[in-house]
């Protein structure tokens, strides 16, 4: 049976006679870009997350970098994060002149290890950027105390984690700013590409707005600050808009398949992710580890299962970034991650037959007895 690793067709299926209105509207209304949806969208996100701003850019890279520029990071400043993520995180901090110090993960989790932190402090250190990955908070408690401790900020990367929450605290709420992402494959994904800075901070909002017009300030063509052009297109903040109105259905639907996983694979020879006391999961990813996941992954083609490797190299082993780490064997946790994962299909629109065969075809593989040869 055919399990495709995601369905971004049904996603649109799910909502076709409103994006289908919106979109014509927005088309017929001549309005393109910061227009009323734009605006509605910023006000939605930001409540969602309990956040006073939501500021609305072209990509969750971009919601990274102005996040990170208008909390003021600058050359020469040290970021703490982690080197198993997607490159954007660290390549923002690169962008802005600052310098990304990688500290290793937890392996349970994928996120940054709180108890590593302390040891990366040096007299350079402005902030600490924690990777929510996969959908789950890191340990948001520990990393602000650290924080506080020593006078630096901490910058979400939310990008995979749109309504994900620490008892209650979603993301946004454990820094000075939070960038999430609406690429096409995320939870709530956009038809092409979009971002969300989101702050509390009045004067951190106040920049991000003029930074993604190029810096212009309260006057039209007066400019304060070199910015960049970040707009959000109000067709995508229209889709969005839409789409934001399923995400609860379809997280309850990823957190269902989730739970059946955890469950009926639990007593194989694979380990499963864990999700920490108090953390919503949002499921963006479930990724198991397996020291033989290369042949899980051809054993699950075989049987026409779609499976992702989230990520294979370490960011500290790419050409532009090795001079930033401290090469291998220095990130243990990370190094032996990105050997291992494998992140198992888990779109909300799978119906349940295919979960049951990728549950069935994961257990024949994983088996603690009888493994195929
Ligand atoms: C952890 C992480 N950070 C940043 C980004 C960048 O977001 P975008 O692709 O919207 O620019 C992504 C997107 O994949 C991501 O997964």
């Amino acid at each position: 049976m055919r399990v495709p690793f995601i369905d971004i067709r049904a996603h649109y299926q799910d909502v076709v006679p409103e994006i289908d209105q919106v979109t014509h509207e927005v088309l017929s209304s001549g309005g393109y870009v910061l227009g009323k949806h734009n605006k509605a969208l910023e006000e939605e996100l930001a409540t969602l997350h309990g956040v006073k701003h939501g500021i609305a850019v072209n990509s969750g890279t971009d919601a990274l970098r102005i996040a990170m520029d208008a909390c003021g990071i600058k050359p020469g400043d040290e970021v703490i994060t982690t080197a198993f993520t997607f490159v954007a995180s660290v390549e923002v901090i690169v962008q802005l002149g600052a310098i990304p110090v990688f500290v290793d993960i937890e392996p349970h989790t994928f996120n940054i290890d709180p108890e590593k932190i302390r040891e990366a402090i040096s007299s350079k250190t402005r902030a600490i950027l924690p990777i929510h990955l996969f959908g789950q908070l890191a340990n948001v408690n520990a990393i602000s105390a650290i924080a506080r401790e020593h006078g630096l900020m901490v910058i979400e990367d939310a990008a995979q984690a749109v309504a994900s929450h620490h008892n209650g605290a979603y993301a946004g709420k454990h820094g000075r700013a939070a960038g999430l992402s609406f690429y096409v494959t995320k939870n709530l994904g956009a038809a092409g590409d979009g971002g969300m800075i989101l702050t509390d901070d009045d004067e951190v909002a106040e920049l991000a707005r003029s930074i993604r017009i190029h810096g212009m300030g309260r006057e039209r063509y007066y400019y304060d600050y070199i910015g960049y052009t970040s707009r959000l297109d109000e067709i995508q903040a229209a889709v969005l808009r839409t789409k934001l109105t399923k995400l609860a259905d379809w997280n309850a639907r990823r957190g269902e398949i989730a739970a059946r996983y955890l469950d009926e694979l639990r007593s194989l020879d694979l380990r499963l992710p864990s999700i920490v006391a108090g953390n919503n999961h949002t499921w963006h990813q479930f990724t198991v580890r397996s020291p033989r996941r290369e042949a899980m992954q051809g054993f699950l083609k075989e049987r026409e299962i779609d499976s992702m490797i989230y990520y294979p190299v370490p960011i500290h082993y790419h050409a532009p970034y090795r001079r930033f780490g401290n090469g291998e064997g220095s990130l243990p946790e990370t190094e032996a991650a990105a050997k291992e994962v494998l992140s198992l299909p888990v779109h909300p629109h799978m119906r349940d037959e295919q979960v049951e065969w990728v549950i069935e075809s994961v257990a024949q593989f994983a088996s603690p007895v009888g493994r195929p040869a």
